[in-house]
């Protein structure tokens, strides 16, 4: 069957799934990866879950018009709750909140192998929280679509990341993964991405860029008397933090 190409973003976050024999796809929506994931051979079987009916029902059709409907299955839920233990080996969410990411994979039911996550906000946190519960983030990725800017990364348990035989498609060797290891949870680089600053990708200074400016319009509208709020201070101190990882 034909590739259909997608999106930038998607495009991108599909670059940095390993393949595997199942994956899900969380908050599904058209069903776009869902049906490239097998389509272009990254997974031999798809559980694409959104937890609106709506979403879902428009997976649903467009599975059916590419024929796929035996090898993805579509199951109506909050996150990663459609799926039993050993189901999966991994799962991806794009597009959602970082902080509904984090309490996807917390909720569970079982810690994967890998995550692929696109979050829209909540990095720090969600990436804080991912090598708290024993992943290594082996890739991070910036992209532009529409104009817009979006970063995802690939986080895959530690016990797996030694035994580089285990994704066929991942050379564990050339990774930074371990720039997270002794990284204050202070640092900027939990919310900038500390792989993507040692790689520094074609795209980083403009994301370095657009980051100082949503900071600098934060500030411009506060007033002058919050100018002493800590708030006011800590995006002073983001903004020297981003200037210096340029
Ligand atoms: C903005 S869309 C993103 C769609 C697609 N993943 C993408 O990146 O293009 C977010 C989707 O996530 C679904 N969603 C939101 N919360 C969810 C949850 N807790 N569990 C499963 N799906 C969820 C929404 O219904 C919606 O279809």
């Amino acid at each position: 069957m034909k590739a259909r190409p997608m999106m930038n973003r998607l495009e991108s976050v599909f670059d940095i799934v390993p393949m595997a024999d199942t994956i899900a796809d969380i908050g599904t929506d058209h069903g776009y990866l869902a049906v490239e994931l097998v389509v272009r051979g990254k997974a031999k079987r798809v559980i694409a879950g959104d937890v609106h009916k709506g979403p879902l029902s428009s997976a649903e059709s467009y599975i059916k018009s590419r024929g796929l409907s035996d090898v993805i299955d579509c199951r109506l839920g909050d996150g990663l709750q459609v799926t039993k233990k050993g189901e999966l080996n991994g799962a991806i969410c794009c597009g959602m909140g970082g902080f509904l990411m984090r309490d996807i994979v917390e909720e569970g039911p079982e810690l994967l192998e890998f995550y692929v996550l696109q979050p829209q906000n909540g990095q720090a946190e969600l990436r804080q929280y991912m090598v708290k519960k024993g992943y290594c983030i082996l890739k991070e990725i910036i992209m532009k679509d529409m104009g817009k800017i979006y970063t995802a990364f690939l986080a895959v348990r530690q016990d797996l990341v030694n035994h580089s035989s285990h994704y066929s498609n991942m050379d564990f060797a050339n990774m930074n993964y371990t720039v997270y290891d002794r990284l204050p949870f202070t640092s900027i680089l939990w919310s900038v991405g500390g792989v993507l600053e040692k790689e520094k990708p074609a795209l980083w200074n403009e994301y370095i860029d657009y980051l100082i400016y949503q900071r600098q319009c934060a500030l411009d509208g506060m007033s002058k008397e919050l100018s002493h709020t800590e708030k006011y201070k800590q995006l002073q101190i983001e903004i020297d933090e981003l200037e210096s990882v340029r």
